[in-house]
């Protein structure tokens, strides 16, 4: 009986599912809008859109809180480390619900079945990186909750940039594949190649502005990448107060750890280090090379610096 009541009161407070208007949006962005909202229509009916619920009590919410990137900007430490609160439940692995077509097409029911179980008093987390730099996804998960708490981690674009090719460097050593070296995808002709994916990945002020088009700076919570590795406790207490949390994280659950050369988790007497993917050494590159990658993020960074109305101490 109390687990239907629960279920009762968990259908009445799902996160708004009916699409509204953002403030500002072009003919082309309405056309596209409500073709969405069509196709969210369908996929709620389709779905008989309901929450599946435990018999103790729990069970699986949309998300209130999104980890939308950046790629290699420390999503997977944010979430660890947002995960020691008690009232955060998250989704172990990447999601890409509102980014591939082929998950979007099985509609709200599909997602949710991908949410962990929580208690009522928890906030579902999912975090899929490659959301920030989507340019699809900004007006869908404004479609799904117009209110949704948004989590952006980044941190020095070259930096990240340099990080983002080793990812990719790995994966190739891991399946025994050949993969060129940096300088053959910063270079053409002689100049800094632009067109690099991750380059362009690392254009923070570009992918923000769509963002912004959907949701107010106040629902996006930026955090520092570059503090968080220095020292994570102060960022994630700015998160636990964005996110409305008890401030129950404290400075404890971390600890430098000196073979692995960044901070480590301790909970309830256990100790994690993140794994050996997350971390690893970045390739040297030419510092005449680095000055120009420095120097062409220099203009869009100022740009998002003014976007944001904050300053983040990057090259
Ligand atoms: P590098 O491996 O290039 O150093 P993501 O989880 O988004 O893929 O980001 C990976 C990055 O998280 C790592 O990039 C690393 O610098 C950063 N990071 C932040 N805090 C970390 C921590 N405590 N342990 C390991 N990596 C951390």
């Amino acid at each position: 009986m109390a687990a239907l009541l629960l279920g009762a009161l968990l259908l009445i407070v799902q996160p708004h599912i009916v699409p509204s208007r953002p403030a500002v949006i072009s003919k082309a962005e309405a056309t596209s809008q409500s073709v969405q909202k069509e196709l969210l229509k369908k996929t709620v009916l389709k779905n008989d859109f309901k929450g599946n619920i435990h018999f103790n009590g729990s069970c699986q919410q949309l998300p209130q809180t999104i980890i939308i990137g950046v790629r290699k900007g420390g999503t997977r430490a944010l979430l660890e480390m947002l995960s020691l609160h008690p009232d955060i439940a998250s989704a172990e692995s990447e999601v890409h619900f509102f980014d591939w077509e082929d998950h979007y097409g099985n509609g709200l029911q599909w997602y949710m079945n991908q949410m962990p179980f929580s208690y009522p008093h928890q906030i579902t987390v999912e975090k899929t990186p490659a959301y920030f730099t989507s340019p699809k996804v900004p007006e869908r998960i404004y479609n799904m909750n117009q209110s949704m708490r948004l989590l952006l981690i980044l941190r020095d674009p070259s930096e990240r940039v340099l990080s983002d090719y080793t990812q990719v460097f790995y994966n190739h050593v891991q399946k025994h594949k050949p993969y060129p070296s940096i300088e053959e995808f910063l270079i053409k002709d002689g100049e800094l190649n632009v067109d690099y994916k991750a380059i362009n990945r690392s254009l923070y002020y570009f992918h923000m502005q769509n963002w912004l088009k959907y949701f107010p700076l106040d629902c996006i919570h930026i955090v520092d990448g570059d503090k968080l590795i220095k020292d994570p406790f102060p960022e994630i207490e700015k998160v636990e107060r964005f996110l409305r949390l008890s401030p129950q994280i404290n400075a404890s659950n971390f600890y430098f750890n000196k073979t692995k050369g960044f901070y480590c988790l301790r909970d309830s007497g256990r100790e994690r280090c993140l794994h050996e993917s997350k971390g690893r050494a970045h390739p040297h590159v030419d510092s005449h090379l680095l000055d120009k990658l420095h120097e062409y993020f220099h203009e869009p960074n100022r740009k998002f610096f003014e976007l944001v109305g904050r300053t983040f101490d990057w090259h």
